[in-house]
């Protein structure tokens, strides 16, 4: 198990350069499966989680190389199997979305079901009512996905109400790219994350229209051909970096952002007393004083994202007042709170909303990440503590953070992480 050790309680100052999305990336990644060609892809961040996609192309017959630190080439022309492996979909629930492609580009697919998770239950029934609407037979049977179509057919869906999906639209898209006829998605996902998968399709030759909007017309075509694409800023890390600085206090500068993709953060971190600069590709905060309190309720692009929501709560943990946090989207969200507490919080918990009175200073504990998010919040928190932080369970981080430690130590705090021996062979194989 790896872990991070944090001697906490000084300022962040200086720049970091922001990674490529994760969530924005591995769609892409899924998506070159659908041409024959080979496709290019830049700004691809590298982490864990983009290391078991890469994994899973070349369990399914693609050729994948790094041909620059953070530009993937992708060659799907001679793909092996439409069978996915159970463990690299038990690794990493977004390498479901090879599920759509392969039923687009080959009428077939059988790839395990992903099954629930630590941050809630995650079922893919839209995915698999979206592939049912445009033709194909799906079955679900000893926890594998089957799905066949002689041929899918453009067809008019609207995506559940209860929620806006960020997986089902884009593994609905992946699935009517190539298929016959006009296909609607209503009630589409408009995250950024969705808006680059569809800008990277149409780069290929897909005729998608309403890029950004949540009704997407696709109008199916015969091939894709392949294409050099650059993956957007991960809005997520720049994020942390910034709540990061509210936290621990400092001034931050995040480079090579997206600064329209962060609207609603950027306006909490004003809201909570940070001053706020931002330019065409970079967002600077300052940070003197302890935050002040706020509310926020996660939702849906653009909406607050829960993806930010464990790195909020820890602002509000030593902010000045009582913020009042809302997880709308996944009801394990809230996994890194009991961890925050042990490090001084106060924090009440009351079905989907934290009621959290600030304190004015945190002190280091030895805590655990339960995943990607609570991980990041609580190393957010050992940055913010007077004292020594041990975040165990670090392994999570290096799925969706591209070294994060290092990032961190450029930034001035006083940070280090130990992998096992384990954690390092597998390091060493994705460099391949
Ligand atoms: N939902 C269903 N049925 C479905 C699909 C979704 O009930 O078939 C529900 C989910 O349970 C959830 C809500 O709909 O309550 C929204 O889920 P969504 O499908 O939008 O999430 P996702 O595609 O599984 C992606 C990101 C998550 C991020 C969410 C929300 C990837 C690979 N994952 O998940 O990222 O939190 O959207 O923005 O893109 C992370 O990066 O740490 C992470 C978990």
């Amino acid at each position: 198990m790896a872990t991070i050790r944090i001697d906490g309680g000084n300022p962040l100052f200086g720049e970091v350069t922001i990674s490529g999305s994760k969530n924005g990336t591995l769609p892409l990644l899924a998506a070159s499966l659908l041409i024959e060609g080979e496709s290019v892809i830049e700004n691809v961040p590298r982490i864990d989680d983009i290391n078991s996609m890469i994994d899973m192309l070349r369990a399914l017959g693609a050729k994948c190389e790094f041909i620059e630190h953070s530009v993937l080439s992708i060659d799907a022309t001679h793909i092996t199997s439409v069978s996915a492996p159970y463990d690299l979909v038990r690794k990493m629930r977004g390498s479901f979305y090879v599920a759509g492609a392969l039923l687009g580009r080959f009428g077939e697919a059988e790839v395990p079901l992903p099954g629930g998770c630590v941050i809630g239950s995650r079922p893919v029934d839209f995915h698999l009512s979206g592939f049912r609407a445009l033709g194909a037979v799906v079955e679900e049977r000893h926890g594998v996905m089957q799905a066949r179509a002689e041929k899918l057919t453009g067809s008019h869906m609207y995506m559940d109400s209860r929620y806006r999906s960020v997986g089902a639209t884009v593994n609905v898209m992946l699935a009517a790219v190539l298929a016959e006829g006009v296909t609607v998605i209503e009630n589409a996902s408009r995250e950024p994350e969705v808006i680059c998968c569809q800008q990277f399709l149409q780069q290929a030759g897909a005729d998608i229209r309403g890029t950004g909007t949540d009704i997407i017309v696709i109008r199916g075509v015969n091939k894709l051909h392949g294409c050099r694409f650059r993956s957007i800023p991960d809005r997520m890390e720049a994020g942390t970096f910034l709540l990061a600085c509210g936290a621990a206090r400092g001034d931050v500068t995040v480079r090579a952002v997206e600064p329209r993709h962060m609207g609603v953060v950027l306006n909490l971190l004003q809201r909570a007393g940070l001053r706020v600069e931002s330019g065409a590709d970079f967002v600077r905060a300052i940070s003197d004083t302890r935050p002040h309190a706020f509310e926020v309720t996660t939702a849906p692009y653009p909406g607050f994202p829960t993806d930010l929501q464990p790195n909020a709560g820890v602002l509000g943990a030593v902010a000045v007042g009582t913020t009042v946090l809302q997880e709308a989207i996944f009801e394990g969200r809230f996994n890194y709170i009991d961890e925050l507490k042990r490090m001084g919080a106060n924090i009440q918990l009351k079905d989907s909303v934290a009621i959290i009175r600030g304190v004015p200073k945190l002190y280091g504990a030895p805590v655990e990440a339960s995943d990607i998010r609570a991980g990041s919040a609580l190393v957010l928190g050992g940055l913010a503590a007077d004292g020594y932080t041990e975040v165990s369970g670090a392994e999570f981080l290096a799925r969706g953070y591209e070294d994060l430690v290092g990032k961190l130590q450029k930034l001035g705090a006083a940070i280090t992480s130990t992998q096992t021996a384990e954690d390092d062979k597998a390091r060493n194989a994705w460099h391949r």
